[in-house]
């Protein structure tokens, strides 16, 4: 009952709130494997601080205004049409920037920068298939995203670090056609995140942008795992967008695993249905299997590579595909240090899970947003385990319900994107959140919408942890959030903000639950090449005895059963001032920006051979 309940809930929850509030049609995903002109390359873009192109001088919006003024209005791509003409922008006379990119690595006038810029892409759409269907899909935008197509609005997303789509059939021209978008990524008290982050704000089409032609009715998204943790029976829903939706015959085919299976829609356009499976390769980090998924519905055929695993926690364990396993971990943040800027693409997703790799790992937390799907996709190919999480970040307005519809707007949408990748398993729902009573009924609305959208991946968070009153270094976790999450993870800085290394050697933490504990973040600021006495902060060798010392105070706690060090890589953040060492950049990376290793990378890999050791006999 409870299998059947979980596949129909999924699928229709996919329209949210905010969804609907910016006319945004439901996410089509695996836009990968579709039909798709790229709009990526080189745009043209404005900047513009005063968002003039889009507020008048009385600070009415203009495109919702009857008649915009064609001087100023950015978005209408208005070009003057004789010399007495007044247009106070142009374009095509602009400045070039490339997509997908963020602005302030591509631009060194942007690098600071955080207001509104303009973009916008000329492009020809010659030949529509007949009876097809069009949308303009972005993989993201920092931070909020308002879209124009030859003048006209299509709609608003907001959120940096979600996929969103709108739909363009019949406004399409065979030539000369237009796409502007305002971005902004200006921050604020009640967006998500909140103003304050220790990373660099980057701004911009920071991920793939393609115009996607499908069939008048489609395969808009699907749902195919093993069905709540039974390695016998896949789970399958998918659903169909377009007026033909209802009673219609969709085939699945797994052809490596020799099944095939046909299922009706309803009159929604979902159809779902189990298959039972036999002998199936379970993905997993040492063997990371991926079966060729084939959808087909009239015409249209969609492929997918899906790996299967079950993943659940007993007592303190957790168990992937019924064995316990160690999360060895690392963060990571969505930069590519040695060219700067956001990391987007499938090669910077294949470096920086190569140095995970090469670390010992098989987990990363994506931190402190979810990644984009290069990301999670080069993940299932590579087997690495994934932490994906919503930038419910600090202190966000708790009480503010357009915040609460925005955080959980993100959420949907991670989950709507990622629901198919076997790496991905555990979703977390905030970092380093302090305990109050409205930040905890707000966790505990978002924690149920994740169980409804997946009941089969774990949930987590960054807990709050605390030294106990009256001891001298005793850590305890009282947060209330401890009974609703799967796995117990908080931060520790112990020898970093916490002391000196030393302090390590007499710490203790009193942890009372029969649940599997993670240790979400430890680390310390070390710039690479910069060598000293252990006792010196800055250094390698203090960064590496911090190292070791942690772990030994780790491995103390009986119910640890993964870990991920902050951090993978050095990354920019606003907040690193420090002169000659930091200069903007968090230094708690074990590998410089510049792809340098630092001695307590070794110190980890070292540790991670012995904890794969231990667990292959487990
Ligand atoms: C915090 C936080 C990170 C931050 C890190 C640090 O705990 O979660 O985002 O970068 O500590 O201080 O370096």
């Amino acid at each position: 009952m409870k299998r059947l309940l979980f596949t129909g809930l999924l699928i229709t929850q996919m329209v949210s709130f905010a969804d609907l509030l910016f006319g945004q049609e439901p996410q089509i995903t695996n836009i990968g494997n579709r039909t798709t002109i790229t709009l990526n390359g080189v745009w043209k873009y404005v900047v513009d601080p005063y968002q003039t192109g889009y507020y008048d001088y009385r600070r009415e919006v203009r495109d919702q205004q009857a008649d915009p003024s064609k001087s100023e209005s950015l978005f209408l791509g208005y070009k003057a049409q004789d010399p007495s003409e007044r247009v106070e922008y142009d374009f095509d006379k602009s400045d070039n920037i490339l997509v997908p990119r963020d602005w302030n690595s591509q631009k060194e006038k942007l690098f600071y920068y955080e207001g509104t810029v303009w973009y916008y892409k000329k492009f020809d759409y010659p030949a529509p298939s007949a009876g097809a269907r069009q949308f303009i899909c972005f993989g993201a935008a920092n931070y909020e995203a308002e879209v124009y197509l030859n003048g006209k609005k299509l709609g608003k997303h907001v959120g940096g670090f979600t996929p969103f789509n709108f739909e363009v059939t019949g406004k399409l021209n065979p030539t000369d056609n237009f796409v502007i978008v305002k971005v902004d990524n200006t921050r604020g008290l009640e967006k998500v995140p909140t103003i304050n982050t220790d990373w660099w704000n980057y701004g911009g089409l920071t991920r793939d942008v393609n115009l996607v032609e499908v069939a008048g009715t489609f395969i808009q998204d699907y749902y195919i795992q093993l069905a709540d943790n039974d390695p016998k029976n896949i789970d399958v829903s998918i659903i169909l967008n377009g007026s033909e939706k209802a009673n219609q015959q969709v085939t699945i085919e797994i052809p490596e695993a020799n099944l095939k299976a046909t299922c009706n829609t309803n009159g929604e356009g979902i159809a779902k249905t189990t298959i039972p499976a036999k002998n199936l390769k379970l993905w997993s980090p040492e063997a990371p299997f991926l079966y060729e998924v084939k959808l087909t519905h009239n015409n249209e055929v969609l492929t997918d590579k899906i790996g299967f695993r079950t993943i659940q926690t007993k007592g303190s364990d957790i168990l992937l595909n019924g064995k316990p396993v160690f999360l060895r971990g690392i963060c990571i943040h969505e930069e590519n240090g040695v060219r700067g800027g956001r990391a987007y693409s499938r090669e910077d997703a294949q470096m920086l899970l190569g140095w995970a790799k090469e670390l010992g790992c098989n987990f990363v937390r994506l931190a402190h947003y979810p990644h984009n799907e290069n990301m999670t996709r080069v993940a299932d190919e590579m087997g690495m385990l994934v932490w994906s999480e919503v930038p419910v970040y600090w202190t966000i307005q708790w009480k503010n319900p357009d915040t609460y519809t925005n955080a959980h707007n993100q959420l949907t949408e991670m989950i709507t994107r990622d629901k198919n990748r076997a790496s991905v398993i555990i979703w977390s729902m905030a970092n380093e959140t302090p305990v109050s009573a409205e930040r905890t009924d707000f966790l505990k609305s978002m924690i149920k919408t994740t169980r409804q959208f997946d009941p089969v991946r774990l949930v987590s968070a960054a807990l709050e942890r605390h030294s106990k009153p009256g001891t001298k270094n005793t850590q305890v976790i009282e947060d209330p959030l401890q009974d609703f999450v799967d796995i117990i993870a908080f931060n520790q800085y112990i020898g970093w903000y916490d002391g000196l290394p030393e302090k390590c050697k007499t710490a203790e933490f009193e942890i009372n639950f029969d649940k599997p504990v993670m240790v979400s973040e430890f680390g310390g600021d070390a710039l690479q090449g910069n060598h000293g006495s252990k006792d010196a902060r800055w250094t390698e060798e203090f960064q590496e005895d911090l190292y070791r010392e942690t772990l030994k105070m780790l491995d103390k706690i009986p119910q640890l059963r993964g870990i991920t060090p902050w951090i993978l890589a050095d990354f920019r953040s606003p907040r690193r001032l420090l002169p000659d060492i930091q200069d903007g950049w968090n230094r708690k990376g074990l590998i410089s920006e510049t792809g340098d290793k630092k001695k307590a990378f070794y110190v980890l890999q070292e540790y991670y051979k012995k904890k794969k050791a231990n667990y292959s006999t487990k």
